[in-house]
């Protein structure tokens, strides 16, 4: 029987590839030992279930069987480590893009969620190895159920009618490929995508940083590097990452 990815996999860009997995602990995992044992750049793994699909921090990352897409990319990118975080931002903005041809607009809440009206729709984690880096991403395409507690929604559920996942994962890949490419030079562009899409400029929040600290203030936006202004009582600080962030008004 003819795969779901099947024609799309015959349209990706170079150097990308699908493989794709029935069930599997997690993408990231996965790639992770397939990038050690030394796989080349630009495959990207897709599970249809995930026995340990992980969010940041630790989270489990729900996604019911034939409705969403919970994939990773490898990459070996030539930019200076430094910069790699910058693929958050990145694939994000693939996403957003992706989600705009069924949608008006996708929110991307700095730096790893995409949002609609609020309510997530895709989560990205990032995770890199000493000469790789692993981009996972979980997009709700199609669900209509969701976790008790969990402020989420899908982009079917918001326009209102089926969306392909095939169709969904090409668009994502010829984004992230263009994007990804700017990871060094260019970077500009993919903070432009980034900054009109951002929740957070403008709102109060409450941001807590690894290690526990919190900080609260008022967003100014995003700076050259991608990084968080927050404007505090002490002045303006540059945040580069942050591990959960709540509005407050
Ligand atoms: C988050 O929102 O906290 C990030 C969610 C990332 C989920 C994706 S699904 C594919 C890949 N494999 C995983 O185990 N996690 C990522």
């Amino acid at each position: 029987m003819k795969g779901e990815f099947d024609e799309v996999a015959a349209l990706m860009p170079d150097p990308f590839r699908i493989l794709h997995r029935e069930i599997t602990g997690s993408t990231n995992d996965d790639l992770r030992e397939l990038a050690i044992a030394g796989m080349a750049e630009g495959l990207v793994l897709i599970a249809e279930k995930q026995t340990a699909g992980r969010g940041r921090r630790g989270a489990v990352w729900f996604s019911p069987v034939g409705e969403n897409l919970a994939f990773s990319v490898l990459l070996r990118p030539s930019a200076p480590k430094a910069l790699w975080g910058r693929l958050s931002l990145i694939a994000g903005l693939a996403v957003a893009e992706a989600a705009e041809k069924s949608l008006p607009i996708a929110g991307i809440k700095w730096p790893n969620d995409v949002q609609v009206d609020g309510k997530k729709i895709a989560g990205i984690l990032v995770e890199a190895g000493s000469d790789f880096v692993v981009v996972g991403v979980g997009v709700n395409v199609n669900s209509r159920n969701f976790p008790e507690g969990l402020d989420a929604t899908s982009l079917g559920v918001e326009a209102g009618y089926e969306i392909s996942r095939s169709a969904f994962l090409l668009d994502f890949v010829n984004r992230f490929s263009h994007h990804s490419g700017r990871l060094e030079n260019s970077f500009d562009d993919v903070l432009r995508g980034v900054s009109q899409r951002c929740v957070l400029t403008g709102k109060r929040v409450s941001l807590f940083l690894t290690g526990g600290t919190r900080r609260e203030g008022r967003v100014r936006g995003l700076g050259p590097r991608g990084e968080l202004l927050l404007e505090a009582e002490t002045g303006v600080q540059a945040l580069f990452q942050a591990d959960e962030i709540r509005l407050l008004d």
